[in-house]
């Protein structure tokens, strides 16, 4: 059965990590997953994680049954009040239910799984360009696929009239995905205004929204970042949120994400949490419970969670910092380009404009591995290998 099988292609992002172990040039530079790395390359724990493995090893027991389909509650409180704020009336009303998944990603496939439950063959709209992974994991769940306009590869902005102009034409009953945040892989978000304008557009519309939230902090603010789903929330509307807290706890190999889901009412919450339950049933039984203990225990205690505020802080000044170290080394390695842009862009990545040859030639002769779509990811700039890099991409323009 299996002698014939053509091979699959590699994952556009992890693939990547995957051919760049296999390089065997010393001087090699891997920016293609999204993982902060500090100023020496590495992916630091977190002071409050570390602080928080002492909590949890001293009160937790590896022992015990299986957690409840949807995780830990406590945890699973965490992140309705995280998403919502402390002020809102969300958390207490009962209208959001979390459950935890493992990672953003597993958050993503259950709220599709979820979708295609209640309304088999729906259709999801996502921006163009989106995270590679998106269409694999809707296709994968069995959605319909369609895109709405995002970002002008001319301008380098939000291509906002159109995005508007193409979600006025999506019909009631129809799901749009949103980066909350960061948008993944551009870094243009909308703003304050637009955020509220899409709101209004999704209440007169009646289309489902469906936000991927992964960078909760590394834009402007914990509570800043959260701004756009919360303008949609306020409205009384119904929306899901897939979430992860692989970045801003840096708990990647933990797989610490969750879907929330929101209704009217507590009753169709309840409601709706039922369908989850079995879209997670049938994929994965349960969760697993270490990351979802870590995150609980920091949002338990003030003092954590203070600390954990300032470690999200120093990984965002520091990619801040990085976009703006980049941008002036550019600006001394060439004069082809303008790479000022990239300092307006947030979040993890820098939306470079290179294009597929210019990142294969970056690949083949200088060993640096960034996606296709000309994403680096600046959480991996260090001060040993910015200069290189700026040479290498001098080089191919
Ligand atoms: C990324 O976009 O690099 C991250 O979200 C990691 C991943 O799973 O692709």
């Amino acid at each position: 059965m299996f002698e014939s099988v053509e091979p699959a292609p590699p994952d556009p992002i992890l693939g990547l990590t995957e051919a760049f172990k296999e390089d065997p040039s010393p001087g090699k530079i891997n920016l293609g997953t999204g993982i902060y790395a500090d100023d020496t390359g590495k992916t630091p724990t977190l002071e409050c994680i570390k602080a928080a493995e002492k909590v949890v090893s001293e009160t937790a027991t590896s022992g015990g049954g299986y957690l409840p389909m949807t995780g830990l509650a406590e945890y699973n409180r965490d992140v309705v009040a995280l998403l919502f704020g402390e002020e809102s009336e969300i958390p207490a009303s009962g209208r959001a239910l979390a459950a935890k998944t493992p990672g953003g990603t597993g958050g993503l496939r259950v709220a599709a799984d979820f979708i295609a439950r209640i309304k088999p063959g729906a259709r999801i709209w996502m921006s163009d360009p989106t995270w590679a992974n998106h269409n694999g994991i809707f296709t994968a769940a069995g959605l319909e696929l369609a895109t709405y306009p995002y970002y002008n590869h001319e301008t380098k902005a939000l291509n906002f009239d159109e995005m508007v102009a193409t979600l006025k034409e999506v019909p009631a009953g129809d799901v749009v995905l949103f980066h909350a945040c960061c948008h993944n892989p551009s870094g243009m978000d909308p703003n304050a205004e637009q955020w509220n304008q899409l709101a209004d557009l999704a209440a007169e519309r009646g289309f489902l929204p469906l936000f991927d939230f992964a960078y909760q902090g590394f834009g402007t603010g914990i509570e800043e970042d959260a701004f756009g789903l919360r303008a949609f929330a306020e409205k009384g509307m119904e929306l899901l949120v897939a979430s992860s807290f692989s970045k801003n706890f840096g708990l990647y190999n933990q797989r610490t994400g969750a879907m929330t889901v929101v209704t009217r009412t507590a009753e169709a919450a309840t409601v709706a949490m039922s369908h989850v339950k079995l879209a997670i049933r049938v994929n994965y039984s349960n969760p697993p419970a270490h990351g979802a203990r870590l995150v609980a225990a920091v949002l338990a205690d003030s003092d954590l969670r203070r600390v954990w505020e300032q470690d999200v802080a120093t990984m965002r000044n520091r990619i801040n910092g990085v976009r703006q170290q980049f941008v002036e080394t550019m600006a001394t390695k060439t004069d082809k380009a303008d790479f000022s842009f990239v300092a307006t862009q947030c979040g993890m990545f820098s939306f470079s404009g290179l294009n597929k040859e210019q990142v294969l030639e970056l690949r083949e002769k200088h060993s640096i591995y960034i996606v296709g779509s000309g994403r680096i990811s600046i959480a991996g700039i260090t001060s040993a290998n910015l200069d290189p890099l700026c040479s290498a991409i001098a080089a191919v323009l």
